[in-house]
């Protein structure tokens, strides 16, 4: 099929070069010259893992080139995937769709009969409506449809997700639509019965859904997070505890400073605002949201109590700028507000992050100083602290950054590190919701073993311990 993907963002590129690899004939188009013209070069606008590779494979095969001509490229295509940023707009924080409906005039004009239109873009429900009037009103004649297949990649692993896929959402209001879409995905592998076919309002909400569900249980394990840490608890064990029940679900349970990112932040604030619209107040995003705010804030506080109370003239060193790792992206990181906060305080801010310096410098204060590396970014600190989850954190030589360090104190806003190897190398350690006794160690222990093995044998009575999933489960000491 000829494919043209409009937007190089990381959702229109991991979709472009996906499709190009699994047989498909892709065009990514871009109004962003520049950034054409690098992509053209062999270069890569964003750090995604794996992507560079799949775009030198889908070029040098043919499969997949570059362009800023939408009108063009729409001419010759089967199928036109918009994936366009929807930024938040102003202060409600509705979806601005600006970049939306400039390419669909652009397109419009150029689309053949039998075209597929599918909207990527995290957008309103009812957008897929507004489009298909628009289409309609600027080309009466054409035999088109308008599709919703929202993106569920995370920055990070998106090349992953997108050829392995929980679920495969497609909002089609006409059967050719959705075989079109769903004989696109099943052709690569994926399952028929992780296709979501639904109705393409459904789609557009599912995605608002999706990740508000998500934030919802970060700003959640937050706050417990918050009450471990007066109640003596450690959070890890409380997410394990609740997360090993299916209900609930291991993943997005991880404790650390507040959400951020392009989508999370955005997309609750557009849910938030469409519930508001609609006269159904989406109470529970609505405190999400507030909760994530005051706990981007909250974490400076925690730095400074921690450093004795007073970061007046103390250099703070931060390790991890990018909002997660795996990924260059500084949009709404927890870091610029941290930042901001501790520059207040009265701190001197130096930062190290293994790829996102430069998108870092123009958000952050001009005072922070950048180092090519963790150790140098410690240097004469006050207390290093760990913001991105970047692995190789976990493998921080603490031996030489204690000499390097003015005190040794380690805030590890991440829980990556084990308490035990930091304070066993002479390091005050503070995590998140690890309580106040952060060395003991009375956690519920996890180690993978076949099913089989988790129901006790032989002691007669055939009964099945307590907890049992895959794994067996014991209360270590
Ligand atoms: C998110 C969703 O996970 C994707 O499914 C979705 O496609 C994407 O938004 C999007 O709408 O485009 P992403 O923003 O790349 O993906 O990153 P996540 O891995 O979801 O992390 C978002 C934020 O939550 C990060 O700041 C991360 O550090 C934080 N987080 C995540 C936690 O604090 N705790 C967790 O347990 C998980």
């Amino acid at each position: 099929m000829r494919i043209a993907i409009i937007g190089t963002g990381y959702v229109g590129l991991v979709t472009g070069a996906c499709f190009a690899q699994a047989g498909h004939r892709v065009t990514c188009v871009d109004v962003d010259q520049p950034k054409i013209n690098l992509l053209n070069k062999g270069k890569m606008p964003i750090y995604e893992p794996g992507l560079s590779e799949l775009i030198t494979k889908g070029r040098q095969q043919k499969a997949l080139d570059f362009s800023s001509d939408a009108r063009a490229v729409a001419a010759s295509t089967e199928a036109v995937f918009l994936a366009v940023g929807t930024p938040s707009s102003g202060q409600d924080g509705s979806a601005d769709l600006t970049n939306l409906y400039e390419a669909i005039r652009e397109i419009a004009p150029a689309l053949q009969d039998g075209c597929l239109v599918v909207i990527k873009s995290t957008v309103p429900v009812g957008t897929g409506e507004e489009v298909q009037r628009l289409i309609e009103s600027l080309r009466p004649e054409l035999d088109f449809d308008v599709a919703s297949n929202p993106e569920f990649l995370r920055a990070g692993c998106a090349i992953q997700d997108f050829k392995m896929p929980d679920r495969v959402v497609i909002g089609a209001d006409s059967e050719r639509a959705l075989d079109a879409l769903s004989g696109l995905y099943c052709a690569m592998g994926i399952e028929p019965t992780r296709v979501v076919a639904t109705q393409r309002r459904a789609a557009e909400l599912i995605k608002y859904a999706a990740n508000g569900f998500l934030a919802t249980k970060i700003a959640f394990i937050n706050e417990i997070a918050d009450l471990c840490e007066k109640v003596d608890a450690r959070v890890g064990d409380v997410a394990l505890g609740i997360g090993l029940d299916c209900r609930i679900g291991r993943q997005f349970l991880n404790a650390g400073p507040g959400f951020g990112g392009s989508c999370f932040p955005k997309d609750a604030r557009a849910l938030a605002k469409a519930g508001a619209e609609h006269g159904t107040p989406m109470r529970i995003i609505e405190a999400v949201l507030a909760s994530n705010e005051t706990r981007k804030r909250s974490i400076a506080a925690k730095i400074r109590a921690a450093s004795g109370g007073d970061l007046q003239g103390k250099t703070i060193a931060l390790l991890g700028l990018t909002f997660k790792a795996g990924t260059d992206d500084m949009r709404e990181a927890p870091s610029i507000d941290l930042v901001q906060a501790l520059v207040e305080h009265g701190a001197i801010v130096h930062a190290y992050d293994p790829v996102g310096i430069e998108r870092a410098k123009p958000l952050l204060p001009e005072c922070v100083r950048y180092h090519r590396t963790a150790l140098d970014a410690a240097s004469g600190a006050a207390a290093a602290v760990i913001v991105t989850e970047w692995d190789e954190f976990r493998h921080l030589d603490l031996a030489r950054l204690k000499r390097r360090m003015a005190a040794p104190l380690l805030i590890d806003l991440k829980n990556m590190l084990s308490a035990e190897q930091v304070t066993g190398r002479g390091f005050k350690y503070c995590a998140i919701g690890n309580g106040t006794s952060p060395t003991r160690d009375h956690a519920f222990k996890v180690w993978s073993k076949p099913r089989a093995t988790a129901y006790r044998t032989g002691d007669g009575t055939g009964r099945r311990p307590s907890i049992s999933l895959n794994s067996k489960v014991v209360a270590a000491e």
